[in-house]
């Protein structure tokens, strides 16, 4: 269990180190802004197989070209959603473990999305398959 948390974060991905959109500053309301691509790809990895999604749950078709994902658009209501989840899951580390996230690829932590999330979507689904 723990240790398919762990390769949950050590996942690095390509798609995430694109340009930003724009003026090229990124929408960033609770990572750093000056993250860097490979935190950012672990961590949107990391969010994706947590959750058992593909990045376009959350991000949004790009305008231009439809192939393509928008991942500074704030279009989708999932990207605000996991906004909330982002903090709420700091403040959980931080309040009850002593864990201080600073959005790290391979951070250590003792509550992630994996912890409810366990693959799915909403955590209630993991219920609703069993009957
Ligand atoms: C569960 C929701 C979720 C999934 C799945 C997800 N992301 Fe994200 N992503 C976010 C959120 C939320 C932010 C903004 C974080 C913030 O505001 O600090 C973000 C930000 C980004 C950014 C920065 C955009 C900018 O403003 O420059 C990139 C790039 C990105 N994601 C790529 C990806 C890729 C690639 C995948 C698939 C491997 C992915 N994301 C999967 C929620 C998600
Ligand atoms: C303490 C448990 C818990 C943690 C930790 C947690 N979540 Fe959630 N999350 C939930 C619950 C419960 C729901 C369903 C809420 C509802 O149905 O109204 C949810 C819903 C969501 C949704 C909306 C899904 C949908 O289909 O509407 C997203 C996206 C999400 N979480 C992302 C994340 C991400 C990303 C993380 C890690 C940063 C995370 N969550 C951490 C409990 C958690």
């Amino acid at each position: 269990m723990v240790s398919s948390i762990l390769i949950a974060f050590v996942f690095v991905g390509i798609a995430a180190t694109r340009p930003p959109s724009g003026n090229g500053e990124r929408n960033l309301k609770v990572l750093p802004k000056d993250i860097s691509n490979a935190d950012l790809d672990s961590i949107m990895d990391a969010y994706s197989r947590q959750l058992n999604v593909s990045c376009d749950f959350c991000h949004a078709d790009s305008k231009v070209n439809k192939n393509d994902l928008d991942y500074a658009s704030d279009d989708k209501p999932e990207k605000e959603i996991t906004r909330q989840m982002m903090r709420m899951t700091a403040d959980i580390n931080k309040d009850y473990f002593n864990y201080t996230i600073i959005y790290k690829a391979g951070e250590k932590m003792a509550v992630t999305c994996f912890t409810c999330h366990d693959g799915f979507p909403r955590p209630e689904m993991k219920h609703e398959k069993k009957q």
